[in-house]
């Protein structure tokens, strides 16, 4: 950023350079309205008409406003926001929960958050002819999913109208998976350097859901590579296999070479979207050649060799990578992914 525009007092975040990851925000927030103004709520009698009706609505309207409304947030492209209003007799109260999802660069608990606000005023707005002492409160953010940090719950737990987010853990898309994970690198392979990049791929392939089978480290050498893969292709017992490294333009990167030489099937997608997405942060992704395949119902993708690189290759696959090793294995049961 040039001088000019680092004198701000304040400024938007830029996500330029972030992945983009399947996000999602649930939030609350409750109305008191008095005995005499839930008898009304509840038996649909208030004079400006369904109020719950017309929250539920509100909220949506409140979600999509976000940007307009709060000033450095980023207008997001919404796949999905859900209102829940849930009538409370004890306390003569109504709660608000709004779910929101987008797949995008930055997260969406201000839209949550909006959402449950627009709401609640809706609430307001509709009650206030028949009880003028309204208060809202318990405005929170009780669940956040994606990006960077991963999954976050509100540490005193959920409440109960929505205690089922709390149980279910984040995606798993290579639960059950069998994976194996090779290095392709002759540094490595010599000792002149450790490897990182396998156990950091080994490692985030486990936080998926992967068992891994076997890890090594190989020199650049295409025919030791083939073997290996065959090796890992007969008998059924590994659904994917990733490589790391060796996908560069030097005389000595064969991974891509070796791939293609095994499989029957190319899967090019996988090099597509690897390639498009992470040139958003980083321009050299267009020089690695990562290729995708099956052989014999395994599936092998290669991917660049930094741990970095691993991590941003990782997060663009994980919408599609548990659904991509059901398909080529033929076993429906793998992976905890959505199609
Ligand atoms: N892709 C992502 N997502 N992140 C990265 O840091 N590094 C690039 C590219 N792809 C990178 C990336 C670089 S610098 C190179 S040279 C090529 O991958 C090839 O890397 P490799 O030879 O280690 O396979």
């Amino acid at each position: 950023m040039s001088e000019l525009f680092g004198k701000s007092a304040f400024h938007m975040a830029d996500v330029g350079g972030k992945t983009p990851s399947n996000r999602r925000a649930l939030a609350m927030g409750r109305i008191f309205v008095g005995e005499h103004a839930f008898e009304h709520i509840q038996s649909g009698t208030l004079p400006k008409g369904d109020v719950l009706k017309i929250a539920e609505i509100a909220g949506i309207t409140g979600a999509k406003k976000t940007a307009d409304l709060i000033p450095l947030c980023h207008p997001l492209p919404l796949e999905h926001v859900a209102i829940r209003l849930v009538l409370e007799p004890d306390t003569h109260s109504v709660a608000v929960y709004a779910l929101v999802a987008c797949f995008d660069k930055t997260g969406v608990e201000m839209e949550a958050l909006s959402a449950v606000n627009a709401s609640l005023l809706t609430l307001y707005d509709l009650t206030k002819p028949v009880e003028p002492a309204l208060t809202i409160s318990d405005i929170s953010l009780l669940l956040k999913e994606g990006g960077k940090k991963g999954r976050w719950v509100r540490p005193e737990g959920l409440p109960d109208a929505v205690a089922e987010f709390a149980k279910t853990p984040a995606a798993k898309p290579l639960q059950g998976v069998n994976c194996a994970v090779i290095t392709l690198s002759d540094r490595a392979s010599d000792g002149t350097y450790r490897d990182l990049s396998g156990p950091a791929l080994a490692e985030k392939l486990q936080d998926m859901g992967a068992s891994i089978t076997s890890q090594e480290v190989l020199p650049d050498d295409q025919q030791q590579l083939e073997e290996s893969l065959r090796e890992l292709c007969t008998g059924n017992q590994v659904e994917l296999i990733m490589t790391t490294g060796g996908t560069g333009l030097t005389a000595r990167d064969i991974t891509p070479e070796a791939i293609a030489a095994v499989i029957e099937k190319p899967a090019p997608g996988f090099g597509e979207v690897l390639r498009n997405a992470s040139a958003r942060t980083i321009s050299t992704a267009w020089l690695s050649r990562s290729i995708a395949g099956v052989c014999n119902q395994t599936l092998i993708v290669s991917l660049p060799g930094s741990p970095k690189a691993i991590g941003e290759c990782l997060q663009i696959m994980s919408p599609f990578i548990g659904h991509a090793v059901r398909l080529a294995s033929g076993k429906k049961h793998l992976g905890g992914g959505a199609k």
